[in-house]
């Protein structure tokens, strides 16, 4: 975290509000701030998927890595640890479980995630409905064949991996599914591709869809591309949780953007 986003953080942490729901007159976020942000739940496939996450943080074999993305900021090397990719790429135990019970609770069908790294996030996708389709993208083919391994070995049958850049990709897995109920944007953490990937998923919303973008002020080039988003006008819902950001669109909700304290 640079010096700037760490100020951004320390503002958040202390001046952010609604915890426990107070000053929220919206019933919609009421609910999913009690319900499913706050909710403190163990679900029952979440040992397997952190026991994974322990196995990976501990593998030291080393794979090619092609970065397509705005990359890391730790490590430019083309040979990277499976142990390293595991520590700086992968979104975090307690963020993963959020988007576990956010897709429990609302049940999205066809799911699409930019950016699969080694694929946990993408279990905690898969996990509550076997029947939803959950299209994930990864454009490095190593870090893809180790994720493809983990899927195989948990027999997350309703993942299809795609492996290529997002901006070959995702036009055709938006050709596949059609409509899109979420989409979770982890990958090339840049303004122009976010707003770009964000405006072709868009034109394949339908009212309950919800998207999830995370690092929304990794950057400025990030912060500029949340708010352009918070300011579209199909955008109703906005809840940024500092290392993430929710939207959704439902057409009888107010538009009102949120700082939830998580
Ligand atoms: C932050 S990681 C994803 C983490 C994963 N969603 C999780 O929760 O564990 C971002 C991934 O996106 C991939 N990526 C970045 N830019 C890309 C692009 N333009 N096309 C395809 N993949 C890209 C990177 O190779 C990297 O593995």
């Amino acid at each position: 975290m640079n010096i700037k986003t760490a100020l951004k953080y320390c503002n958040y942490k202390f001046f952010a509000k609604h915890r426990q729901g107070h000053g929220i007159h919206s019933p919609f976020v009421y609910d999913l701030l009690t319900n499913i942000i706050e909710d403190e739940t163990s679900f029952y496939c979440f040992e397997k998927i952190e026991q994974l996450r322990s196995d990976l943080l501990k593998n030291s074999e080393l794979i090619e890595v092609t970065d397509l993305g705005a990359g890391s900021q730790k490590n430019k090397s083309n040979k990277r640890k499976i142990s390293d990719i595991a520590k700086y790429s992968m979104t975090p135990k307690r963020y993963g479980q959020l988007i576990f019970r956010l897709v429990n609770h609302l049940k999205p069908h066809n799911i699409v995630e930019l950016g699969t790294s080694l694929g946990l996030t993408t279990l905690y996708l898969s996990q509550p409905n076997s029947k939803a389709n959950v299209y994930t993208i990864e454009g490095c083919p190593e870090i893809a064949r180790v994720a493809s391994k983990i899927f195989a070995l948990t027999n997350a049958n309703n993942i299809k991996q795609f492996v290529g850049n997002f901006d070959q990709m995702l036009p055709q897995v938006l050709t596949e599914s059609s409509q899109v109920d979420f989409v979770y944007f982890d990958g090339n953490h840049r303004k122009e591709p976010t707003v770009n990937y964000f405006n072709l998923c868009l034109n394949h919303i339908n009212d309950n869809t919800f998207f999830i973008f995370d690092d929304i002020h990794w950057s400025e080039g990030m912060s500029e591309a949340w708010g352009e988003i918070k300011k579209h006008e199909k955008v109703k819902v906005t809840i940024d949780l500092f290392f993430m950001g929710i939207v959704f669109f439902k057409k009888d909700l107010q538009k009102q953007d949120y700082t939830i304290k998580f």
